[in-house]
């Protein structure tokens, strides 16, 4: 059945694949210079987030921070500021919009201006969709996509004025594929990607090129968010990364230092990317998803997880008592 995809198919999607992965990076010489440049991160207290902002802040950009977690936003300053960082950190759930507004514009007043706006908190809760309250799948899209419309809102604007900025939407391979228990991350994931992507499109269409939208799909990391997950063939072909640093470095290196507008880590995520486009639903059930209802077996996910989404928690104790 394979075969009725055809030979020209599976050359173009070999040759498109293995462009992306050997395509050569842009010379030391002409790479975007961060130096100066002021940044929001959300979720910068840990995981990706806090590795991004060491980034940052190794180019000599200066890093404000919104994070729920106090404790582990304060650690994190104090871990940047070692560094030479000037960081600033604000508690904030990013799904509040009028908390977003007002942060917006306190970062102005702190750092002059945002130069890159990088939406990264999110959280993952899994479960069977019609088993689980709706509520859950909706406080996902709030916090994993709605506060992406609030935050980049805020700051566009001024971007567009000036003709230069950088949107960095951390998605993941969950836009592209899931598996049972991950229905609604997934649409969140899909919907943070189907955003940024157009967004681009629109600052072309308004010959605003100097305003850039990088879409970002890690897969799974060891440690952390996805502590315990087993993703059967798609863990074989993107293994599960050591360190979420690896992430970090493909924002900062590739995306906002080399203009890359999809940023795929493991870089075999590129070729799943692909496969969801080329290979009938048939075939693909078949191979991730009917083996994926083991995926969350064994899973843990971070300890302590549940600070991260309180309200959820609370509507969805009240749902089902
Ligand atoms: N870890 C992975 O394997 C993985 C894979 C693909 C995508 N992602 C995505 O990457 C992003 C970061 O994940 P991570 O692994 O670093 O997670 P993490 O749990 O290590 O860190 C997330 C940070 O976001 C903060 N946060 C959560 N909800 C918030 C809210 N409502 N407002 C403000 N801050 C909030 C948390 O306090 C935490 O500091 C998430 O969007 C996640 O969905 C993670």
């Amino acid at each position: 059945m394979i075969f009725s995809l055809g030979k020209k198919t599976f050359f173009a999607a070999g040759a498109l694949g293995a462009g992306m992965l050997l395509s050569k990076r842009k010379n030391a010489g002409d790479v975007n210079n961060l130096q100066g440049d002021k940044a929001i991160v959300t979720g910068g207290a840990m995981g990706f987030g806090f590795c991004i902002c060491k980034r940052l802040v190794r180019e000599g950009v200066e890093v404000t921070i919104w994070d729920l977690n106090e404790e582990a936003m304060a650690k994190a300053k104090q871990e940047l500021e070692s560094m030479g960082g000037k960081i600033y950190t604000y508690k904030c759930d990013v799904s509040d919009r009028k908390r977003v507004e007002e942060l917006c514009a306190q970062a102005k007043k702190d750092m002059g201006r945002v130069d890159i706006l990088i939406n990264n908190a999110g959280f993952f809760r899994p479960g069977v969709f019609h088993e689980r309250p709706v509520e859950e799948a909706v406080r996902q899209m709030e916090v994993n996509m709605h506060a992406h419309f609030y935050t980049t809102h805020a700051v566009l604007p001024d971007m567009i004025a000036r003709n230069h900025g950088y949107v960095v939407n951390v998605s993941s391979s969950a836009a592209f594929i899931g598996g049972l228990g991950w229905s609604t991350y997934c649409s969140s994931k899909s919907a943070v990607h189907g955003f940024t992507d157009v967004l681009r499109t629109e600052m072309l269409c308004l010959g605003k090129k100097g305003v850039k939208f990088i879409s970002v799909h890690p897969g799974q990391v060891k440690t952390g968010m996805f502590e315990g997950v087993n993703l059967g063939i798609v863990g074989k072909l993107a293994p599960p990364m050591e360190s979420h640093d690896t992430v970090a470095e493909g924002i900062v290196e590739d995306g906002l230092k080399r203009d890359k507008t999809i940023i795929c880590r493991p870089k075999t995520m590129y070729i799943m990317w692909m496969i969801r486009g080329w290979v009938p639903n048939k075939i693909l059930d078949r191979l991730v998803g009917l083996p994926s209802k083991d995926s969350l077996t064994a899973y843990r996910g971070r300890p302590g997880m549940a600070h991260t989404d309180p309200e959820a928690e609370k509507k969805a104790k009240a749902a089902t008592a």
